[in-house]
């Protein structure tokens, strides 16, 4: 057979942390974690954002690449080899299909990311920056339909070809590089807002949390935030985890990345919220807009801010093409694994379908006004990047902790890692405060949403 059908396997175990990394930390961390960390009274989120992080998002993570090396297969296939001739393989579908329409946005945001590395490099942003210039530049750069649809359609294009290249070429490489390089620039600028005049207020609202505040919509958000920022319940990590080697430890691989992922969201927040107080006339609740709003003001306050502003928007356009990828890098496994495709045709129709799924979502923040006024891309998001995510994960944590058994999985678990120190709990959480937490908010999501 054609070279490209073989499964590839990580370099090292460093390389799977880092590819998994690549994943995980992308515009979910930069872009959409400030954006709900905003919309929902800022540090009770936080706070709960955290515990949703550590108590079920690790639990799911080391879940999903436990069975992803147990099988060795993409999510569909993983279900039927653990449970045969069962309906579990649905669970590997509905990740197919959420991973297609969390693409369809998501590359329109990494699109508009890329259209402000241009602006930058073009001088759009150069001298005095005001709220008023940074609201304005935005609202006619996404409202103009032939634009976002051109950036759209380039981030499905590099997507797709990086992925019809096979495992260790496209995404390891990628990851490798670029990722310390952005994690040095947004220390720099989280120094550069923080020490902003007037930045206190942001810091109060980003880190001190008024506890009257906590409602259902909070909980739900905040654990929707976790799934989609560790890029949980569709299957992703199960397909990343098809990739490790047995020598791994599963256990500290999933704490470097559940860490490395929510490091940087928190840093993201200590750049948005100090600025965004500190130079008025940007609203917290602002919505998908907000990071692309308030990003240019910091970088009007940074010496060479022009240059920091264009390396920054061209390595978050990196960061989210990792995220891409991970996305489209699940149907086509599938593809190719269970249908027996070759990956160029597979990530070409799923590219195709992708890219017309996310024509409406593109169109929607200006261009046709029926799609704003409704709010598509919001809606899309929150269906498939909030509930089909938790739904995702509730059947994966039941999977393991009832179906297959904790006691199979933690065999798997001990294959790189004989102690497994936290197997107890891990076990409870996998069986109980996981799925349990996720019931309750779907359950309640009518009173959480009307
Ligand atoms: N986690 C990525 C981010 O934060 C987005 C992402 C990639 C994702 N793969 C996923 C989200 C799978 C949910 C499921 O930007």
């Amino acid at each position: 057979m054609a070279p490209e059908r073989e499964r590839g396997v990580w370099g090292s175990k460093i390389a799977f942390i880092l590819a998994a990394s690549g994943s995980a930390i992308g515009l979910g961390n930069i872009w959409r974690f400030p954006m709900i960390t905003g919309k929902s009274g800022g540090a009770i989120f936080v706070f709960i954002y955290i515990l949703a992080v550590v108590l079920i998002g690790f639990t799911v993570l080391l879940g999903e690449i436990t069975i992803g090396r147990f099988s060795q297969k993409n999510p569909v296939g993983a279900f039927k080899f653990i449970k045969p001739g069962t309906k579990w393989s649905l669970v590997g579908y509905l990740g197919v299909l959420t991973g297609i329409f969390i693409l369809s946005y998501y590359a329109v945001i990494a699109g508009w990311t890329l259209g402000y590395f241009v602006k930058f490099l073009t001088g759009s942003f150069r001298g005095e920056i005001t709220t008023d210039i940074t609201n304005r530049i935005f609202s006619q750069f996404t409202s103009s339909p032939i634009t976002v649809l051109i950036y759209f359609f380039v981030i499905i294009g590099i997507t797709t070809y990086i992925i019809s290249r096979g495992v260790k070429g496209g995404i390891e490489r990628w990851s490798k590089i670029l990722m310390p390089v952005l994690f040095i620039l947004i220390i720099l600028l989280a120094i550069r807002a923080i020490t902003l005049p007037g930045a206190e207020k942001g810091l109060l609202f980003y880190l001190k949390p008024d506890f009257s505040k906590l409602s259902g919509k909070i909980l739900l958000f905040a654990i929707g935030q976790a799934f989609f920022s560790l890029s949980l319940g569709m299957g992703t990590m199960i397909t990343y985890g098809s990739y490790i080697s047995k020598r791994d430890n599963l256990v500290t691989s999933a704490g470097w990345v559940a860490f490395s992922d929510t490091l940087i969201a928190l840093l993201a927040g200590f750049i948005i919220f100090p600025t965004l107080f500190a130079i008025p006339g940007i609203s917290p609740g602002e919505g998908a807009g907000l990071v692309f709003k308030v990003l240019p003001l910091v970088f009007s306050k940074l010496p060479g801010g022009i240059i920091f502003g264009a390396l920054f928007f061209l390595l978050l356009t990196i960061a989210a093409l990792t995220s891409t990828i991970s996305l489209l890098e699940v149907p086509v496994a599938y593809l190719v694994d269970e249908k027996n495709w070759t990956r160029t045709q597979a990530a070409s129709l799923t590219g195709l379908i992708t890219f017309l799924l996310g024509i409406p979502s593109a169109l929607s923040t200006g261009a046709n006004s029926f799609l704003t006024k409704i709010n598509f891309l919001g809606w899309i998001d929150f269906l498939f990047g909030n509930i089909s995510l938790a739904i995702g994960a509730l059947f994966i944590c039941i999977f393991i902790g009832w179906i297959w058994g904790v006691k199979n999985a933690s065999k798997e678990v001990e294959k790189g890692n004989p102690q497994f120190k936290i197997k107890k709990l891990w076990a409870f959480s996998v069986r109980f405060l996981s799925p349990i937490a996720v019931l309750i908010i779907l359950i309640f999501i009518k009173t959480i949403v009307g």
